[in-house]
């Protein structure tokens, strides 16, 4: 497969911006052998300066990623942020539409889409997340719903922006529970997913999009998951705040 794995940290609202150095800097110590991946780290706003001023030193293993953004180029937007001060620190991944912001923040897929649309004018690669309930499950709607919100989410960008960009198929009932989808499960998803850019953007589009799959990924099941066609990689939350577990599962991705 041609696609480069991608392992993206997704460190929530955990870590002041001292502790989110410490951490970033632990993490480097296992970044020396990290080839033919992408790596990225998405720390609260807040942390951003310190994590980038610790991995612009290195050669450029670790990349940032945001949690999110706002999509206005600037203005009275109180307790928002625009791309462009994502981009002077360094930021080139940024999660749009988690579930965690889309249940306690009210985001819809029109507002995930404008997002996704500020994020490529900025060239900073979205990493947008879609994944079902458990009751969307267990109706047997998964497909339906999860393709839904990919043609929401992607509506109105270009063939070469959907080569670009990452999407994020994570079950939410997986998120935190330690529960997990077969890998199958998992990778006919993805595959679904990838079938819908391929029907939007034409199949040289659909063969470039990374599609990670997150929730419940851990050092000890990441590397059945990477295993699956589809899957190019892993959008981990609780790991990822585990230096060590979360190397080891970089190094699942790398083969
Ligand atoms: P966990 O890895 O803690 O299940 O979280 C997944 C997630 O929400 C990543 O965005």
């Amino acid at each position: 497969m041609d696609r480069r794995p991608l392992v993206a940290g997704n460190w929530k609202m955990y870590k002041t911006s001292g502790e989110a150095a410490v951490l970033v800097q632990k993490l480097e110590d296992y970044a020396s052998g990290w080839r033919d991946i992408d790596v990225v780290v998405c720390p609260p706003f807040v942390d951003l300066k310190a994590v980038s001023t610790v991995i612009e030193l290195d050669e450029v293993r670790i990349a940032l990623g945001a949690q999110n953004v706002y999509w206005e180029e600037e203005g009275a937007f109180t307790g928002e942020v625009a791309p462009r001060m994502l981009v002077e620190l360094g930021v080139t991944y940024c999660i749009v539409g988690h579930s965690e912001r889309r249940e306690y923040f009210g985001e819809t897929d029109a507002g995930v889409n404008k997002k996704v649309h500020a994020l490529l004018a900025h060239d900073i690669t979205p990493i947008m997340c879609c994944g079902e309930s458990l009751e969307t499950r267990e109706a047997g709607d998964t497909d339906a719903f999860v393709r839904e919100q990919v043609r929401k989410g992607l509506d109105g960008i270009t063939a070469e922006q959907a080569g670009r960009i990452v999407i994020a198929y994570e079950p939410i009932w997986a998120i935190g529970t330690g529960r997990t989808p077969t890998p199958e499960m998992a990778n006919d998803v993805c595959r679904s997913i990838r079938a819908t850019v391929g029907a939007m953007f034409g199949q040289p589009a659909a063969i470039q999009t990374r599609i990670l799959y997150g929730g419940s990924v851990k050092a000890e099941n990441a590397r059945v998951f990477f295993g699956e066609p589809d899957i190019d990689g892993a959008l981990v939350g609780g790991a990822s705040l585990d230096p060590e577990g979360f190397s080891r599962i970089a190094e699942a991705a790398i083969g």
